[in-house]
């Protein structure tokens, strides 16, 4: 007991959206706490379905969700999404300062705390150069953000809630490469010892994963790290040696 804390099953899971067609089709997925999980795969495959799930903005239509050994179902909303920290491939953050998106609720949050998480995702050093610094207006009317950025605050947020599980849905679109690289440290000090399902568009994130799957039409193609994917000379062979 205890070790299971960040541990993540999937039992025979199956779902569709409402025009019902299967989508995700009988996963069966054990990821140990502490474990991180490369999601890869063409689009549609149901990558970001699964994260979905797991956050329980959707609920399994048939098959389970286990969370730390407990179905979870039986979890509070607020429980499961306090024990997990996720990071949107377009983040949406809300009108009012860095601080307060950073925060998130997060009443008890020091200004030391705040800039001690975002300092560690190298969120720090673009804050420190807008005029007002953590108390710069974001979202509505505020100043304008780019995507990797957004990324930056929403992983700052993340390192201050302090999860047991850790969700990244890589940015698609364009970051530059500086921000891509603070992206990168900040993911890394993030996944420490913290069970993390990246949804990686990356090479440098994927390579570093315990397990790499690739999803295609809603199951497990294949699973194995880096070098035995390689081998297989399969999908996974195929996305990365073009
Ligand atoms: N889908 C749907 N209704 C939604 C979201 C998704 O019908 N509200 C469908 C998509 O059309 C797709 C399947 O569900 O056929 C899986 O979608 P998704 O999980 O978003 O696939 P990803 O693997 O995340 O694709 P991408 O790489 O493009 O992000
Ligand atoms: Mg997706």
């Amino acid at each position: 007991p205890g070790t299971i804390r960040g541990e993540i099953q999937f039992e025979h899971m199956y779902f569709w959206y409402e025009d019902e067609l299967p989508v995700i089709k009988d996963l069966n997925l054990t990821i140990q706490h502490g474990e991180t999980i490369a999601l890869v795969g063409s689009t549609g495959g149901g990558k970001t379905t699964i994260v979905n799930l797991l956050c329980r903005f959707y609920e399994p239509k048939r098959g389970r969700i286990l969370i730390g050994g407990h179905d979870y179902t039986d979890l509070s909303l607020q429980a499961i999404q306090s024990r997990i920290g996720v990071v949107l491939q377009t983040p949406h953050l809300f009108s009012g300062t860095i601080r307060e998106n950073i925060a998130y609720g997060r009443l008890k949050a020091s200004q030391q705390d705040i800039e001690a998480a975002a300092k560690l995702v190298g969120a720090d050093h673009f804050i420190q150069r807008f005029e007002h610094g953590y108390d710069e207006q974001v979202g509505e009317g505020g100043v304008l953000l780019s995507v990797g950025q957004k990324q930056l605050i929403s992983l700052a947020r993340a390192v201050l809630s302090n999860p047991e599980i850790f969700i990244m849905d890589e940015a698609t679109s364009s970051v530059d490469t500086l921000t891509e690289s603070m992206i990168q440290k900040g993911m890394e000090a993030i996944m420490q010892d913290r069970t993390s399902i990246i949804i990686a568009h990356r090479l440098s994130t994927i390579k570093t994963a315990h397990r790499i799957l690739v999803i295609e039409d809603g199951q497990i193609a294949e699973m194995g790290n880096h070098a035995e994917l390689l081998k297989l000379k399969g999908k996974y062979y195929n996305l990365y040696t073009r």
